[in-house]
């Protein structure tokens, strides 16, 4: 039967025939009596009367009596005609309005709160910036395969170590083929792993354990030059189609061997930035190495090649790049000669790179829009969620931090999500309280509204800490890396302590002799020191590529772990507090005090009683009185983490702290008082997203 004869054959349906059907899957009660009736005398008194709720049918008779038959009450399977009946009674329709509009109420306001939570809550922090970033050389991390040089293979097996010390992000130094005449920053093919270092298969590999340990690998990226090996390059200089002016080539003289340059400017490493090359029978220009041709970006081709090459390892998965020597990508065409430092000094002698001024081979017109090209490129591949690309850039411009700082980018155009911070490798030029507290305000000052600061102590180009400012300062380092808001990069092995090697070039052992002898970069590259067997643990060949430091029988990761007070147990710790403590992740730096031995901050966060108060000694032994300084102190602090072990837990009068040098206290209290509240800190705090903490509810929140 159809739905609609059903239906129709319900309705004619008389009431008392329904009883005892089947109905829906359910059998009625028979001998339940559904309907009475009761015989009144007259109509006129039956108007009279109030119509019953459950009356069904009212008939008058010609006596004028009337028969009022009642229904018992609303019974399962019902016809619609009783159902509707019912459902129009003010007893069943208003508690089902009410609860209509209950839960019409309780969706707005559910739509409301989602919305002001949305609006409330303060971005999370990124990847890049939850933990410290850890630069890899790669040729001096782990020799897996026994022949001196650190590879791929000896990063992936110890990638522990790097969830052991809380690190997020690894950033690793070149492994692209390339002749190694600057260690890998000159590169042959941009898309191709060097045999030194392993496969691509083996990259793959890495990669991949890296992404199961949930931390982040970070390549760098050279786009100012490549190879004189590089393809590329050698259909250049035989003027091949699009590649004749990959380069930067121009005419210049050569007889009897001799060049006469086409202008004034000098490379990195020293003498002219041109060379003259045989096969086109014209100059190039390299801004460092003759070996390492400057690309020319004036040249869209060559502005797309280096796009794909972003392209190609972004499709493998890799999660950011650290873009090498950006400030050099772009040139002067006029080609001027650059300022001569020294006005006096004869221009034929000028041979050396801090004798010019490099106003027109650094930092020209066009080169952001490059750098924001990339960008980009990697926000096409971080749509997904969790899978942001971070971009870091590589610029160094001294007193000219505006410079450096133009690389954040703006509001509405988005570069690099942070230029690296160098200006501490500096620090060992003034050594003082006073003098860090100036370079950590340096930047701090200089940095646009809400961007993210970072820090970096140490890097390959630069000598190891300890040889910049005495071994017994590094700790002291570490802890200002890990406090200051921001991002740290560690230098592999500057959380063990390790030291320059003394290394003459005689002794560096390149089993493909392809050594550039034009400087000696190397004491700092040493081999990474894992344990106090034979070359540390880092290789079992006979002979490392550089030596070992002789210190690594108690410099080691092995011996270090075991330590309570080792420079790295106290790194781990920082590294862990640095997540843990909302305050030091992400909360206010109010600078507290400085003289010429302290440099004193804390870390604060709106809502949160907890106060990080962080005291470094950078000079001589001293006692200060904070608690005169800063009426809002508390008299007593707890130390929550010390150079030394033996102050932690113990309790520091904020009216007598006393430090010796390289000494590092990291105190900790409560109070309903923080400074960057009060007026009079107004210009010495910083943060760059705020964000408040809700006690009760144990949320974090914005607009506080
Ligand atoms: C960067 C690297 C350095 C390299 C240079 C040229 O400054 O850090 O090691 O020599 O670029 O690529
Ligand atoms: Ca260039």
């Amino acid at each position: 039967m159809s739905f609609d004869t059903n239906q129709a054959n319900l309705e004619n349906m008389d009431l008392e025939e329904i009883k005892g059907k089947t109905n829906q899957a359910f059998e009625e009660d028979e001998s339940q009596e559904r309907r009475s009736c009761k015989i009144s005398e007259s109509s006129e008194n039956t108007k009279a009367k109030e119509e019953p709720d459950n009356a069904v049918n009212i008939q008058s008779d010609k006596n004028d009596q009337v028969s009022i038959c009642y229904e018992a009450g609303p019974y399962a399977g019902m016809p619609k005609e009783v159902l509707i009946r019912y459902s129009n009674q003010l007893r069943y329709r208003l508690p089902r309005e009410i609860i209509f509009w209950l839960f019409l109420a309780a969706t707005i306001v559910l739509i409301a709160c989602t919305i002001t939570v949305i609006a409330l809550s303060p971005k999370c922090l990124d990847w890049w910036q939850a933990s410290p970033i850890y630069q890899i050389y790669p040729r001096s991390f782990k020799d897996s395969d026994g022949n001196g040089i650190g590879d791929l293979n000896g990063i992936t097996e110890n990638l522990d170590y790097f969830v052991y010390l809380n690190i997020k992000a690894i950033w690793l130094s070149p492994v692209y083929k390339s002749p190694m005449k600057d260690f890998g920053y000159d590169v042959e093919d941009f898309e191709e792993i060097d045999p030194i270092f392993g496969t691509m298969e083996e990259f793959d590999n890495l990669l991949e354990a890296v992404h199961d340990r949930g931390l982040k690998l970070i390549m760098d990226f050279i786009p100012n030059h490549t190879s004189d090996k590089h393809r590329w390059f050698q259909l250049s200089r035989n003027r091949t189609g699009k590649y004749t002016d990959y380069y930067i080539w121009v005419d210049c003289k050569h007889e009897l061997n001799k060049t006469t340059n086409p202008n004034n400017w000098v490379s990195l490493f020293g003498y002219s930035a041109w060379q003259f090359d045989e096969v086109r029978g014209q100059c190039y220009l390299h801004q460092f190495l003759k070996e390492q041709p400057d690309l020319n970006y004036r040249n869209v081709d060559v502005q797309e090649e280096m796009k794909n090459v972003l392209r190609f390892w972004l499709k493998k998965g890799v999660d950011g790049f650290r873009v090498d020597a950006v400030k050099y990508l772009l040139e002067a065409e006029s080609l001027r000669n650059e300022p001569q430092v020294n006005l006096t000094q004869n221009p034929n002698n000028i041979t050396s790179y801090d004798e010019l001024y490099h106003d027109y081979t650094t930092t020209q017109v066009g080169m952001h829009d490059i750098v924001r090209d990339w960008q980009h490129v990697l926000q096409e591949f971080s749509k997904e969620p969790g899978r942001y690309r971070f971009l870091m850039t590589e610029s160094y411009d001294n007193e000219e931090i505006y410079k450096t700082m133009m690389y954040y980018g703006t509001s509405i155009q988005q570069e690099a999500d942070f230029p690296f911070n160098f200006y501490l490798i500096d620090l060992y030029k003034e050594m003082s309280g006073n003098g860090v507290f100036k370079i950590v305000d340096y930047w701090m000052r200089n940095m646009p509204a809400g961007k993210w600061p970072n820090w970096v102590v140490g890097n390959h180009d630069n000598s190891r800490i300890a040889f910049r400012v005495g071994a017994k300062y590094i700790k002291l380092i570490n802890m200002l890396l890990l406090t200051l808001p921001g991002t740290p990069t560690t230098y592999y092995g500057e959380e063990l302590g390790m030291e320059n090697i003394n290394v003459s070039k005689d002794e560096i052992q390149d089993p493909f002799g392809k050594f550039d002898p034009t400087a000696n970069r190397d004491p700092q590259r040493s081999p990474m020191q894992w344990d106090s067997s034979d070359n540390a643990g880092f290789s079992t060949a006979n002979k490392t590529w550089l030596p070992v430091h002789p210190n690594y029988v108690t410099v080691n990761v092995e011996v270090e772990k075991e330590q309570q007070n080792s420079t790295l147990t106290l790194y781990r710790e920082l590294s862990f507090l640095r997540r843990n403590a909302l305050p030091i992740h992400r909360g206010w730096m109010c600078y507290i005090w400085n003289d010429a031995d302290i440099f004193a901050y804390v870390r604060e966060l709106d809502g949160l009683s907890s106060v990080f108060l962080i005291v470094l000694n950078f000079g001589n032994s001293s006692e200060v009185n904070l608690a005169s300084k800063i009426s809002y102190l508390p008299k007593e602090a707890n130390v929550r983490l010390s150079t030394d072990i033996n102050k932690i837990g113990n309790k520091v009068q904020t009216a007598s702290i006393i430090t010796s040098a390289g000494e590092g206290l990291v105190l900790e209290y409560k109070t309903n008082n923080p400074v960057h509240t009060k007026a009079e800190f107004k210009d010495r705090c910083y943060i760059s997203q705020k964000a408040c903490y809700l006690n009760s509810f144990d949320i974090l929140y914005k607009n506080c």
